[in-house]
């Protein structure tokens, strides 16, 4: 049995520190009482340290949107993962609003130094593939979101390999309204997540690995997301921002069967 993760991606939102500290104290104590699932909020850098603070002593857990892979350099602007390992357990890494810049074959390659780099400091990547509509539509997902998974896991160990989270997300459904049919997540997440992985680290890897579904996953979808059983969780945007996110993870726990 998967424990299920849910994360909340804030993008850059709510990131006034006094907003973000009320928001997370608003949702800490019913979100820390639901059990059984991992519930992760991915606030803006600026305000990690703030919400931090606000979730101490409870059982959620931050999450960062992104990170450079080298420890410290001259790179303006960049944040490494010495910066975020007190702070976060998790980093959110290869997320198709950052894939979109840079051609596909660097992205790949400098999200698998990232995901190195996570490990390397503790921290545990949520890794994001997904394909775009035309992609979907020309029957090309299989070998695209395929080819992401085995870039981003290229070199982990099994161990290593086993901890991942992945983010299933289909571009188009970003922030759109519009999410792919339960049934599609389920056999793309079984055949070609999971698929990648057992080709390189074997069933039983491929089989731990947490899988999350992400695109407009709100309070009143998530359920039929999960009880999908190849899906172990969401990454939620739009709807991690107000009080509801909440009420989406009491109501994502319960119908789990992954
Ligand atoms: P959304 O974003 O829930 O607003 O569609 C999901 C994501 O980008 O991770």
């Amino acid at each position: 049995m998967r424990q299920p993760i849910i994360a909340g991606n804030w993008k850059m939102h709510i990131g006034r520190v006094e907003e973000a500290v009320s928001f997370a104290r608003q949702i800490r104590q019913p979100l820390n009482e639901i059990e059984g699932v991992d519930r992760v909020l991915c606030p803006p850098f600026t305000v990690l340290t703030a919400v931090a603070e606000a979730i101490q002593h409870t059982q959620i857990t931050l999450g960062a949107q992104t990170m450079h892979w080298e420890e410290f350099g001259a790179h303006t602007g960049e944040i490494s993962p010495i910066m975020l390992s007190e702070l976060c357990h998790y980093v959110i890494l290869g997320h198709s609003e950052r894939r979109a810049t840079g051609s596909a074959a660097e992205a790949d390659q400098s999200i698998n130094l990232k995901v190195h780099a996570a490990f390397t400091h503790g921290l545990t990547p949520i890794i994001c593939v997904g394909e775009n509509l035309g992609q979907n539509e020309a029957g090309e997902t299989h070998a695209f979101v395929g080819a992401q998974v085995r870039a981003a896991f290229d070199g982990l160990t099994t161990e290593q390999a086993m901890r991942c989270v992945v983010a299933y997300e289909q571009i188009w459904a970003i922030g759109t309204g519009k999410s792919a049919t339960p049934t599609d997540a389920n056999r793309t997440i079984g055949l070609t997540v999971r698929g990648a992985i057992a080709e390189s680290f074997g069933e039983e890897v491929a089989q731990a690995v947490r899988v999350q579904y992400g695109g407009s996953v709100n309070v009143d979808n998530i359920a039929t997301f999960m009880t999908m059983p190849e899906v172990d969780g969401a990454l939620v945007g739009g709807a991690s921002l107000k009080p509801d996110f909440v009420e989406l993870v009491r109501r994502g726990v319960s119908p789990y069967v992954g």
